[in-house]
């Protein structure tokens, strides 16, 4: 619990298919994450997970990108929507924007990104191919608090897979993907029952320094 027992208030950013999205959302309903989905805010109007956060009864928004002439004008309006409704947490979840200086900051400590690689390993895009082509023998996933440096800011839980020999980037994807559903709401849950802490730049876990990230349990 938070803020004097309130409920942790989470704002989700997406832009696609919305599945991990729905991973919070049965976290959240399966009581394995004490928290409140206060809005689900897209970029792109036809983004499957509007329908799923519509379906779960949740508030969207859509401020599409393509109406702004410069990053921070749009960064600008998406601060102003967060604010009004002012959320504990801001995650990040398969939301292809790349977020300027300024609203980082303002947010910072608080927004939250699952990056579909073992950081530091593959930062950016396209990283299950860029995995494979590495000759990697595990690959994953990670959540890690969003700072200036993309997909740069300390990281709180990583899940891993071993990469077979006969994967395709999509294969790889997709068991990858099955990790975060199970990754992130239990990271979540974490800063839900007041464990983990954000401090300059840092993770404090029980009140320790996490000096690496946790490492998902089910393997
Ligand atoms: C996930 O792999 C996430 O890590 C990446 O984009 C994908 C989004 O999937 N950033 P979904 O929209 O949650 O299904």
């Amino acid at each position: 619990m938070t803020n004097a027992g309130r409920r942790l208030s989470l704002a989700v950013l997406i832009s696609g298919g919305g599945s991990n999205l729905q991973a919070l959302i049965d976290a959240i309903d399966g009581d394995r994450l004490d928290a409140e989905i206060v809005v689900v805010i897209s970029n792109n109007a036809d983004a499957f997970g509007l329908q799923r956060a519509r379906k779960a009864g949740l508030a969207t928004e859509i401020l599409d990108h393509r109406g702004f002439d410069a990053r921070e004008r749009y960064d600008a309006e998406l601060t102003e929507i967060l604010a009004s409704y002012d959320p504990d947490l801001i995650l990040l979840a398969g939301f292809m924007r790349i977020l300027g200086a300024a609203i980082v900051r303002r947010f910072e400590g608080r927004m939250l990104n699952i990056h579909p690689s073992l950081l530091p390993r593959f930062r950016g895009l396209d990283t299950h191919r860029r995995a494979i082509e590495a000759g990697e023998k595990q690959h994953g996933c990670t959540v890690h608090y969003v700072t200036a440096t993309l997909d740069g800011g300390p990281p709180i839980m990583q899940g891993s897979v071993d990469v077979l020999e006969t994967d395709t980037p999509d294969d790889l994807a997709k068991r990858v993907l099955a990790v975060e559903h199970r990754i992130y709401p239990a990271a979540v849950a974490m800063i839900a029952e007041g464990r983990l802490q954000y401090r300059d730049e840092q993770v404090l876990l029980d009140g320790r320094l996490l000096q690496s990230p946790v490492i998902d349990s089910v393997r």
